[in-house]
C-alpha cells in the first residue's frame, strides 16, 4: 500500500455513482474512526451513519442540495455533545476503571483535570476540534481503501439537527462526510490535479 499515491488518488468528490460499499470496508472505516485519539479520551461526539435513502433525501436540502448526499453509499454526521458534560465526563471515568480494572479513586485526579479541561473550555468548540480529527482518520482510512469520500461543511447545521431530530439526543451537527464511488464521467474534478502549496512553502523547518 502506497500510502502518498492514495493520498494523491482522492479528492473532495462532486459527484458520485451510488453504488454500495462492502461491509468490510464500511466498518474499516468507522473503526479508524473510533479508534481515533480525543483530548483525555473523553470522544465527546457521537458519528451517525446515514444509509436509509429516504432520510438522505430530506438531508438534502439542509445541505444546499450536494449531489453526494443522495449519490453517495452513506453519510456521516459528526455531531457533538450539546450538554450534560460533566455528567458524561463522570460516565467515561467510570469506563476507564471497569475498562482498565482501576478503582475509581485511584484516577481521581485525571477526574478533577478532566472536568478542569472542560470548565477552562468552550465545550461545544472543544468536542468540534476533537471530532475532526477522528473526521480526518475516516478520511484518510478510506482513501487507503481506495474508497471515495466528501468532506462537507456546506450545510445548516441546525436545518439538518432538524430533520434528524439531534436535539432529542442532545447533540449538534459539526461536519458530515459523504462516502461512497466516483462518478467518473461526471464529475468535472476526477482528473484535475490536485492544489496544494508546495513543500518549501508550508513546511517550517527549525
Ligand atoms: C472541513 C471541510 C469541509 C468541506 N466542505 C465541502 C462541501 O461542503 N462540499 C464539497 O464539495 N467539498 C467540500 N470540501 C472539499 C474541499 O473543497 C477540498 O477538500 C479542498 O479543495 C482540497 O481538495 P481535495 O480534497 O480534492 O484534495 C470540504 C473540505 C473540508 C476539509
Amino acid at each position: 500500500m502506497n500510502i502518498i499515491e492514495n493520498l494523491n488518488w482522492r479528492y473532495a468528490t462532486k459527484r458520485m455513482n451510488g453504488e454500495e460499499i462492502s461491509n468490510e470496508k464500511s466498518e474499516i472505516i468507522l473503526e479508524a474512526i473510533r479508534l481515533a485519539p480525543t483530548s483525555m479520551g473523553l470522544q465527546p461526539f457521537k458519528v451517525l451513519v446515514i444509509k436509509d435513502k429516504e432520510i438522505r433525501e430530506r438531508m438534502k436540502q439542509a445541505c444546499y442540495n450536494q449531489p453526494q448526499i443522495t449519490e453517495s453509499a452513506f453519510m456521516l454526521v459528526f455531531a457533538v455533545w450539546k450538554d450534560n458534560y460533566e455528567q458524561k465526563a463522570t460516565d467515561y471515568i467510570e469506563l476507564i476503571a471497569k475498562t482498565r480494572n482501576q478503582s475509581i479513586e485511584s484516577i481521581d485526579g485525571f477526574k478533577k483535570n478532566l472536568l478542569n479541561a472542560i470548565k477552562s473550555n468552550d465545550p461545544i468548540s472543544w468536542a468540534a476540534r476533537q471530532a475532526y480529527i477522528a473526521f480526518g482518520f475516516g478520511l484518510a482510512t478510506a482513501a487507503m481503501l481506495k474508497i471515495d469520500t466528501t468532506p462537507m461543511e456546506g450545510f445548516m447545521p441546525d436545518e439538518l439537527d432538524k430533520v434528524l431530530e439531534l436535539d432529542k439526543l442532545g447533540l449538534k451537527s459539526v461536519v458530515i462526510m459523504a462516502i461512497g464511488n466516483r462518478d467518473e464521467k461526471n464529475d468535472y474534478l476526477v482528473n484535475l490535479p490536485k492544489v496544494r502549496k508546495s513543500k518549501e512553502d508550508f513546511f517550517i523547518h527549525l
